[in-house]
């Protein structure tokens, strides 16, 4: 038990003071033992309680395996995380409090719309409130670190993990990483429904070779800069506390073991004052990627890097103290690490409130209110790709309606990959939905596979509602595929249904663009409704039956194939643009970026820009006319594209610059107006240096990424 009168145990204090006494107290081993996160089951509980008597212990993580977000993952308990706390906090000399880090991806308990579904809302707003409630789960469930958001840039949907993150887009990325990070860990950290969140992966990680997962990634300097960094330097700049080291080896080096992107791209150029947590084993796996010949190197690497905290494997707590002894990793790297973890401690409050009350989450988990929230952003998220003579939405009083498809009664598909604490028994299956929507109309119970009965039933019905899709064990962790191509036989049945001549809705729950190249032929209408979470099912419902008006754009391209990929809408100018092809297909995506449909139609005109020429540390505001010119009301996502037409190096043909949500009733206009700055007109140039050039600049408004209404401005010096 350690003494209370230790100045560190007084709250009144600053941090950096609290933390400077604490370190000046503490041993190496007491350091070495911050630097560590372990995984504690059963079996090693005893080890681990009296590794923690003995030394202390920096984290525990709340994960039993490797894959936590692609198997069914074992539940936390509050008495068992306090129990374990108890010992760090009541059983040690300094009682410096463990810190407890889960995956919590797209919300705890309720689960949310995979993170790609909430980018697709484009509603950052939103996505805070969404956090927001994800924190306060996790937090009564005694969780003080969420191993999220997810920042990486994906522009390869083969990639499983391209469902964690926000998409294609720096931008869109980075707005969303701020909502996220200020969602997790609030005004005020030490609240107690606060957590330290945890940008990962630092770096790359999206760019793995042909979509698979862990593979290399080699990317320019340029490239990195330009379109990794962005959402990471967003994240830092709102106050991030802790980031994930990738697995990859990028660029020639493991980024788990890169000095020059942990300590002088992130700490050292981005100021990044929090610590850096390796990803499971990526310190011990720097044997496999061969730059250590053993654990022992491997923590030298990594630690010298810039790795504060190693996960799970034990190579810092087994070597450090030796690397110490011999001079190979030094007493200030030590401290650097280590004030860094305590920082986080503190910050969270963990010293003053080591423990979760065991009734707490009972009273805060699943609220109705937090159930309202994930299904507004699950029905925002939700993107309409086609709508063949206005089907949707449907009227209520149908007679009959056939709701069929491997994935009608599938309720874990709506939950997605990275659900750790969602409960399936809570979550509706469509089916159930759409009978809850319609109960007058006959919705009959028939079983998922290809059969007659099916087909009978959509003989008999008025319109079908065909679920299609992924399941959620084909994206995530490790899921990654080589086709695009929508799983074995759901072409086969999309075409067998549609022979019957019914009206033909097609909802795709994914996690990824599937390709959707046949079924938009032979579909009516088609809803993109991703993994869209706890409350999915009955936010497809609002949709369909109009409760709600689809409003929900693209935040990645959908291609034709996995042939045209990489294909991505800010992509650069090549020497001979007119002579753009492939033999076997248009180049053209099948839907672009930014690509959303309503129940109502938009039109854009009048652009205005209000200065032709602007200095460069000065803004200029573009805006146009935007118009609801259909007979419905309707929410348009109105966008902004930038081109800078003559830089030193080359720059996208387009790039995302801003975004806002607008409301319009038929008939009814607005202007919308976006201000581009300093912020929006720069780029990092060769010597990595953030800079606007003077010259002619290009914008677009419209409602997709090949907006056509245009503008231009110029910067001079
Ligand atoms: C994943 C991380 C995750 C960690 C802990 C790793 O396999 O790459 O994203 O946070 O496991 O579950």
């Amino acid at each position: 038990m350690p003494d209370s009168a230790f100045a560190y145990q007084n709250p009144t204090l600053p941090v950096e003071a609290r933390v400077a006494d604490l370190l000046s107290r503490m041993t190496r081993q007491e350091k070495i033992a911050q630097c560590a996160q372990l995984f504690v089951i059963l079996s090693n509980r005893p080890q681990i309680e009296a590794l923690i008597r003995k030394q202390g212990l920096g984290s525990r993580i709340l994960a039993s395996t490797h894959l936590a977000g692609s198997v069914r993952e074992i539940a936390t308990e509050v008495e068992d995380i306090n129990a374990l706390q108890r010992v760090a906090v009541e059983e040690t000399r300094l009682g410096i409090p463990l810190i407890h880090g889960r995956d919590v991806i797209h919300g705890h308990r309720t689960v949310f719309p995979i993170p790609l579904a909430m980018a697709a809302a484009w509603e950052p707003g939103l996505v805070e409130q969404a956090y927001t409630i994800a924190a306060r789960e996790a937090a009564s469930a005694g969780v003080n670190w969420a191993f999220a958001p997810m920042l990486d840039i994906a522009r390869d949907p083969r990639w499983g993990r391209i469902i964690e993150g926000f998409g294609e887009d720096p931008y869109l990325a980075s707005r969303n990483t701020v909502a996220a990070v200020k969602g997790f860990q609030g005004e005020d950290l030490s609240s107690p429904d606060r957590i330290l969140a945890c940008a990962k992966h630092y770096i790359g990680y999206g760019s793995a070779e042909g979509g698979r997962d862990y593979n290399t990634g080699e990317i320019s300097d340029h490239t990195l800069r330009n379109i990794y960094l962005p959402p990471f330097k967003a994240a830092v700049e709102a106050g991030l506390g802790s980031v994930m080291s990738a697995f990859l080896d990028f660029n020639g080096e493991p980024a788990s073991g890169s000095h020059y992107l942990l300590t002088e791209l992130l700490k050292g150029e981005l100021g990044f004052s929090g610590f850096i947590v390796s990803d499971w084993d990526s310190v011990v796996e720097l044997i496999n990627h061969r730059v250590a010949e053993d654990e022992r190197a491997a923590a030298q690497i990594a630690f010298n890097a810039g790795v504060d905290m190693e996960m799970v494997s034990d190579s810092y707590l087994q070597h450090l103290d030796q690397l110490l002894e011999n001079g190979e990793v030094s007493e200030e790297r030590l401290e650097d690490a280590v004030r860094r973890i305590l920082t986080a401690k503190f910050r969270l409050g963990l010293f003053e409130r080591p423990y979760t009350d065991p009734a707490l989450g009972e009273k805060v988990q699943f609220t109705p209110e937090h159930q309202a929230l994930a299904r507004r952003i699950a029905g925002m998220g939700m993107v309409l790709l086609q709508n063949k003579n206005s089907l949707l939405p449907l009227s209520r009083d149908l007679k009959h309606i056939a709701v069929i498809g491997p994935l009608a009664r599938q309720r874990s598909a709506l939950l997605g990959a990275w659900v750790l604490d969602g409960l399936i028994s809570e979550t509706q299956t469509l089916l159930e939905a759409i009978q809850q929507a319609c109960p007058q109309a006959e919705v009959p119970e028939i079983s998922d596979a290809m059969n007659d009965e099916m087909l009978m039933a959509v003989a008999d019905s008025d319109v079908v509602i065909l679920a299609v899709g992924e399941s959620n064990a084909r994206s995530g962790e490790y899921n990654c595929v080589a086709s695009l191509d929508l799983p074995a036989g759901q072409e086969a049945l999309i075409e067998a249904v549609a022979n019957l001549g019914k009206p033909l809705v097609l909802v795709v729950l994914a996690g990824r663009p599937v390709n959707l190249t046949r079924a938009v032929r032979l579909a009516d209408a088609i809803l993109y409704a991703w993994h869209p979470g706890s409350l999915g099912a009955k936010a497809i419902a609002d949709i369909l039956f109009g409760a709600v008006y689809p409003s929900g754009k693209l935040p990645v391209t959908f291609p034709r194939g996995e042939g045209q990929i990489p294909l991505y809408y800010n992509h650069k100018s090549t020497g001979r643009p007119h002579m753009n092809r492939t033999l076997d297909l248009p180049v053209e995506p099948l839907y672009p970026f930014g690509f959303g449909l309503s129940y109502t139609t938009f039109s854009y005109r009048d652009i205005k820009v209000d200065r032709s020429s602007i200095k460069l540390a000065e803004s200029v505001t573009v805006s146009a006319l935007v118009t609801n010119t259909g007979r419905h009301a309707g929410e348009e996502v109105v966008q902004c594209y930038l081109q800078d037409c003559v830089a030193s190096l080359t720059r996208p043909v387009r790039e995302l610059k801003g975004f806002a949500r607008v409301a319009l009733q038929p008939g009814k206009s607005q202007r919308v107006s976006f201000t581009l700055g300093p912020a929006e007109l720069s780029f990092y140039d060769r010597s990595g240096k953030l800079v606007v050039e003077p010259g002619k600049f290009k914008v677009w408004i419209g409602g997709d990424s090949q907006a056509t209404l245009e503008g231009q401005f110029s910067v001079t010096p």
